[in-house]
């Protein structure tokens, strides 16, 4: 199904961009830096750095920690691999924990059975927008000194306990991707209460230039023997946001309470047409929670069919000319995580410790939840009698089947 949610404001913002002839947000940017304020209000948060996709705030995240290379951060077995990837290049190494098989959320004995003397940080993923059970997961992080990265990519809006998700660890990482609950076709940000973190991950997104808002101040740089320098404080890339983007996320932001019920709505439906289904077991929700799904899971119940999700998958399509999505996330046995086993270095040349590894069998409810997740997209653009079809043919499928 098709993702179709920009209108008259978005082209209005474009037209102002292009009109001004200044497409960069330069050292401050109008639309970009509008953005961000606005998005600190609408997190409560102090600071909030826009880049040009989710992957590149993960990598900002990561690289605000200020961690040295070779230190380890904890990332969950199943999330999509623009989690992990970013702790390689941030010089880091991502040690992989199992999760909780109701949710594929990390869990906090995952996490505790992966801590190594080189521990630094952990990142959770609040994944299809579920909340992640944060008051055990920050007593881990309390307990071993660890901070802690919220992946928000596909969790805006949610709650845990009261508090917006994103506004619990140190630092949040949000995508604006596309499929997101609201979008810049690409592009994500930063956000976080801890000037030091928001500097960092200013420098790396771009390329060590202290371009701060918010009043914080920047080094000065100095000549080296009469010879200028420019200003560049660290190592880093070109992860900016461009002005474009910029325009296209405010006018999204200013939607997202209309986008938010629509996909409640779509949760609706898929809740009611499932209700008493044969083998099939609804999103867990944890106690206190209020998800804001990104895309709703449910599972297949091991204690009344054997049946996978990809054969599942496979006979709606057959039997009803319609498929489900069905879950293959899991970022250790991806080729690229393979190769770094086989290596025993990371792509980055840093060498593998000896307890790290990328194998089959290192998450057990990983796989074998994964094997079981069924995935259907709710994305406010959706047509919901088109989603009801797909539904009440998992239904029929699984009523024959099971
Ligand atoms: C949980 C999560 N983190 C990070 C990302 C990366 O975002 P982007 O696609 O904007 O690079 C995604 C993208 O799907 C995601 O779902």
């Amino acid at each position: 199904m098709p993702f179709k949610c920009i209108g008259d404001e978005e082209l209005s913002n474009l037209r102002e961009v292009i009109e001004s002839g200044e497409l960069w947000r330069g050292v401050r940017g109008n639309f970009v830096a509008r953005f961000e304020e606005a998005m600190c209000s609408h997190l409560n948060r102090r600071y909030v750095y826009a880049v040009n996709s989710g992957t590149s705030a993960n990598e900002a995240a990561v690289a605000g920690l200020g961690l040295e290379p070779g230190d380890e951060v904890i990332c969950p077995a199943t999330a999509p691999i623009f989690v992990s990837l970013p702790v390689f290049s941030a010089g880091c190494i991502p040690v992989f924990a199992d999760v909780d098989p109701r949710t594929l959320i990390i869990s906090p004995n995952g996490i505790e059975s992966r801590i190594s003397d080189r521990t630094r940080a952990i990142v959770v993923v609040h994944l299809f927008g579920q909340p992640a059970p944060m008051d055990e997961i920050m007593a881990v992080a309390h307990k071993h000194n660890l901070m802690v990265v919220e992946d928000c990519a596909q969790a805006y809006d949610c709650y845990y306990k009261g508090r917006k998700v994103g506004t619990i660890g140190d630092v949040a990482c949000f995508s604006l991707q596309q499929s997101k609950h609201i979008t810049s076709g690409e592009g994500g940000f930063i956000a976080t209460d801890d000037p030091e973190i928001y500097k960092r991950a200013v420098l790396y997104s771009n390329a060590g230039m202290p371009w701060y808002l918010y009043n914080l101040e920047p080094p000065k740089s100095s000549p080296v023997a009469g010879i200028p320098t420019r200003g560049h404080f660290a190592f880093g890339h070109n992860h900016r946001m461009s002005e474009l983007q910029g325009a296209v996320a405010l006018a999204q932001l200013a939607k997202i309470e209309r986008f938010n019920a629509m996909r409640k709505q779509l949760v609706a439906i898929i809740e009611e047409e499932l209700d008493g289904c044969p083998g099939i077991l609804l999103a867990h929700v944890y106690p206190g929670t209020q998800p804001n799904y990104w895309t709703y899971p449910v599972q297949l119940n091991p204690d009344e069919t054997a049946l996978t999700a990809a054969r599942v998958h496979h006979l709606c399509l057959d039997e009803e000319g319609i498929g489900v999505g069905y879950y293959h996330e899991i970022n250790y046995l991806e080729h690229v995580f393979q190769e770094v086993e086989r290596k025993r270095m990371t792509p980055f040349g840093l060498p593998l410790p000896e307890h790290v590894h990328y194998q089959l069998g290192l998450c057990p409810n990983a796989e074998d939840a994964a094997k079981r997740t069924l995935l259907f997209s709710v994305h406010h653009s959706h047509d919901p009698e088109v989603l009801r079809k797909q539904v009440q043919a998992l239904r029929r499928t699984l009523e024959r089947h099971v």
